[in-house]
């Protein structure tokens, strides 16, 4: 057979293979197996060289004439492909135009991230920076350095989880923290005073009903100068409650008790439900107990390389669900916590 028979005889070939409707993918495999570079047409011009130079032009033309026809060939086989592809898309089940839209849900800040956000940016008008400390944190830094030794009954207010990893030694043991107190501590040994700082953050007892949950927020804050007073804490509390909850708001300071203050007190505020005539929300007593703060007692500064006759200042730390439930009207504090999109969508 010559080239130009067995040229011809590929062509015949091809167009017998090509019939029908082939889908894009068979349509791909015949363009390399004809027309690819180690295809049915690259092997037979390659017999080209070994012809005479006068034979050459003859089957050159008609190599050229059977490329062009492959490549019509396959080009149509393509676009049948195609066709046979929007056809069966066409009546296919795939897309029913008459369902109602899917409309897309805008999300939003869970209602505790809000009261927090809210209560960062509030005390970021009044001057603090915000600093954060780790959750998992040594017992000296949540417990030691703020004035509460190992036997202290104060640690039982704070019921702990332990962390089974081994600290840095045997009395230092790793816990979650039970309190944003420790950022106090590490605030204090990474800068010298003046500070004005607060810590948010979440926190973790081992504690669970109504009004607790093992993991919740707090907002701690630390103020150290020259000079602070009492009268400096009272004005910074009255002025945080009534930027959150209005300018009627008035607030109360209870003498109380923490290791790491002193003096400590418990602060409340009028009640935000019924404006302090009683209700049940404040068990008719017209006040909500919201923080505790107080004068940052000696020992902690000591803990911290401050000099205690050289600076004063005040502490305190607040619970951000408690306020978030008082803000929102919620009364049962672990629906913040069960992702029931109804609830959470309200705020
Ligand atoms: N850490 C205390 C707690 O979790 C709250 C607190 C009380 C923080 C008085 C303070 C403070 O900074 O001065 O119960």
């Amino acid at each position: 057979m010559t080239l130009q028979d067995k040229l011809k005889a590929l062509l015949d070939t091809a167009r017998a293979e090509l019939q029908g409707a082939p889908d894009a993918e068979s349509a791909e495999r015949f363009r390399v197996k004809y027309l690819g570079k180690k295809g049915e047409l690259s092997a037979a011009l390659g017999q080209m060289g070994k012809l005479p130079p006068e034979e050459r032009r003859a089957v050159g033309e008609v190599a050229n004439e059977v490329k062009a026809q492959l490549e019509a060939l396959i080009g149509e086989a393509q676009k049948r492909a195609e066709l046979a592809q929007l056809e069966a898309d066409l009546k296919g089940p795939k897309l029913d135009v008459t369902l109602p839209g899917r409309g897309q849900r805008q999300g939003k800040a869970h209602p505790v991230s809000q009261m927090m956000d809210e209560m960062i940016r509030t005390f970021e008008r009044l001057g603090f920076d915000v600093v954060s400390g780790p959750e998992i944190e040594l017992d000296w830094f949540n417990f030691e350095a703020l004035n509460i030794p190992k036997d202290h009954p104060a640690r039982d207010m704070q019921d702990t989880f332990y962390v089974d990893l081994a600290g840095p030694h045997p009395d230092n043991p790793v816990l979650l923290r039970t309190h944003t107190s420790p950022g106090q501590i590490r605030t204090m040994l990474a800068r010298p005073p003046p500070v004005r700082v607060i810590v948010p953050g979440r926190v973790y007892r081992r504690d669970s009903d109504l009004t607790h949950t093992p993991m919740f927020h707090q907002v701690e804050g630390l103020l150290v100068d020259a000079h602070v007073t009492f009268a400096d804490l009272k004005g910074t509390l009255d002025a945080f409650a009534k930027a959150i909850f209005g300018a009627s708001v008035k607030t109360r300071f209870r003498p109380s008790f923490f290791p790491f203050t002193e003096p400590s007190a418990e602060v409340d505020l009028s009640c935000v439900q019924c404006g302090g005539k009683g209700c049940r929300v404040c068990k008719m007593s017209g006040w909500l107990e919201v923080l505790g703060s107080g004068m940052v007692h000696p020992n902690v500064f000591k803990a911290c390389g401050y000099d205690p006759e050289k600076v004063t200042g005040f502490a305190f730390g607040c619970g951000v669900e408690r306020m978030a439930m008082l803000k929102y009207q919620v009364d049962d504090l672990r629906s913040f916590f069960e992702s029931d999109a109804r609830f959470l969508e309200q705020f």
